[in-house]
């Protein structure tokens, strides 16, 4: 089938280059022309494990190919997925002026039969309002009154990839959810979908809107929940990982998303939250659950810092090393991730920051002012007082921890995801201080 993404970016480039490994002809437009000429040359503008061979190689083959234009990467394609931002506004109201944008600008390219995907996360009823833009904006040829004369579909079919493992979660889905409100966009998304063999789960349009905002949400409930477990198991000597280890062998509960640490971040989980709680507001309930979610999480990780500020006792001209910047580990995302709120707090108290990460360090020197950027984790720990682990990179499991130690200045650790073996560290003569382990390891 030949298909057009509009929004390169971390979901709509996967999107593109996986649709091209299963068959499709691909062209995926962007209106960033840095982007599409980088990606014209073969460049991945995003660190995403994968990716790069898969794009070579379609790109070498001509079944995936790169515009800023979406009047012609509308002209060919009969379904046109939707992937750009939906970031939040101060409000916390999903901003949908790039979806907006895009439905304006298809509507006046159309010129035959088209169906349009929401690939991005939306609240619930974005697919009428694109609908209506739709109508709008066709050229007037395709109109009578009010009336479009050329047929078009909306439908939803949110993406649940994760960022590090998105083009192995493509290919595998737990399921696909389409939304759509005819049997030909229905047929038009399960061609696509069958060499993928999947379980489709068919919906009306809001209610594939809704899935995709209910499970964000969910999973940030786990993770504020697990922290709140951790805050206790802290103050009464008991250790949130076998914790989490009993609860999770229950088929019910799960162990995924009870991984206790200083908070979620990302650029989907803290807006989709703000979305949905505003969508709640504004359908006349107050979701109170959610925003006590979101409350936990912004207070574990105003714990986390004071946890720090106690511990190191002087905080004003002590050097901090810091492993690991992106929100979460195998990306180069730095979107709302935790680090940049630790590293402020701590450097607004005067404390010196020399900080590693394997990927994301040319997104997170856009980002951070007066951060000293090491070229490993040993440059990073040389003369610091203390160290933070942020981001679960494996690589920092590899690290010689007797050799970083020698070149600390005090031994301490504090380890923001609980990822490093605490009896090692103690073995080796530092303070360790983990998330919940009861008190200190
Ligand atoms: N990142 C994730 O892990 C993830 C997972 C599931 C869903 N989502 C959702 O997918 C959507 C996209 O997220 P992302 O992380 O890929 O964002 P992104 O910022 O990486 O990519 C969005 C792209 O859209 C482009 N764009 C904006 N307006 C455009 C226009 N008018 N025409 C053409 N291109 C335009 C931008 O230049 C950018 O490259 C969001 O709604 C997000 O919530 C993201």
């Amino acid at each position: 089938m030949d298909i057009a993404i509009v929004g390169s970016g971390y979901v709509g480039l996967v999107t593109g280059v996986c649709l091209a490994h299963i068959g499709h002809n691909v062209v995926c437009c962007d209106n960033n022309e840095e982007k599409i000429k980088a990606l014209k040359a073969g460049k991945v503008p995003i660190y995403e494990p994968g990716l790069d061979e898969l794009l070579e190689k379609y790109r070498k083959s001509g079944r995936i190919t790169f515009t800023s234009s979406i009047a012609e990467a509308a002209k060919k394609a009969t379904v046109i997925f939707i992937a750009v931002g939906t970031p939040s506004k101060k409000n916390g109201d999903a901003d949908l002026t790039y979806i907006e944008n895009v439905a304006r600008e298809v509507a006046q390219n159309m010129d035959s039969y088209k169906l349009l995907v929401e690939k991005s996360t939306v609240p619930a009823q974005t697919g009428d309002r694109i609908a209506r833009t739709i109508r709008l904006n066709l050229p007037a040829k395709h109109k009578q009154g009010k009336n479009a004369t050329l047929e078009f579909d909306v439908a939803s079919n949110p993406e649940f990839l994760r960022e590090g493992s998105a083009v192995e979660d493509f290919m595998n889905p737990d399921r696909i959810v389409i939304g759509v409100e005819s049997k030909r966009a229905e047929r038009l998304l399960r061609d696509i979908y069958k060499p993928l063999k999947a379980t489709i789960v068919v919906t009306n349009l809001a209610t594939a809107e809704m899935i995709k905002h209910a499970s964000n949400s969910f999973f940030s409930t786990k993770l504020s929940f697990i922290n709140s477990v951790a805050q206790i198991c802290d103050r009464v000597g008991a250790d949130v990982e076998k914790v989490a280890e009993g609860m999770g062998y229950d088929k019910r509960i799960g162990r995924s998303f009870l991984n206790a640490g200083i908070g979620y971040g990302g650029s989907c989980f803290p807006k989709d939250v703000d979305a949905f709680v505003r969508l709640a507001e504004k359908s006349g309930y107050d979701f109170k659950i959610l925003k006590s979610v979101r409350d936990v999480n912004e207070q574990q990780k105003e714990w986390f810092v004071r946890h720090v500020e106690d511990k190191l006792w002087i905080v004003k001209d002590k050097t901090i090393a810091v492993w690991g910047l992106a929100f979460k580990s195998n990306t180069d995302d730095m979107r709302s991730a935790a680090s940049l709120t630790v590293i402020e707090a701590l450097q607004d108290e005067g404390a010196r920051i020399q900080a590693y990460d394997p990927q994301a360090m040319p997104n997170a020197k856009k980002m951070l002012k007066g951060v000293k950027f090491c070229d490993d984790p040993y440059a990073a720990a040389k003369g610091a007082d203390c160290l933070l682990l942020i981001t679960e990179w494996d690589e920092f499991r590899q690290v010689d921890l007797a050799k970083t130690r020698d070149l600390m200045r005090q031994a301490v650790v504090f380890d923001g995801r609980n990822f490093l073996d605490a009896r090692a560290l103690g073995e080796l003569g530092y303070e360790y201080y983990g998330i919940g382990r009861g008190g200190n390891a």
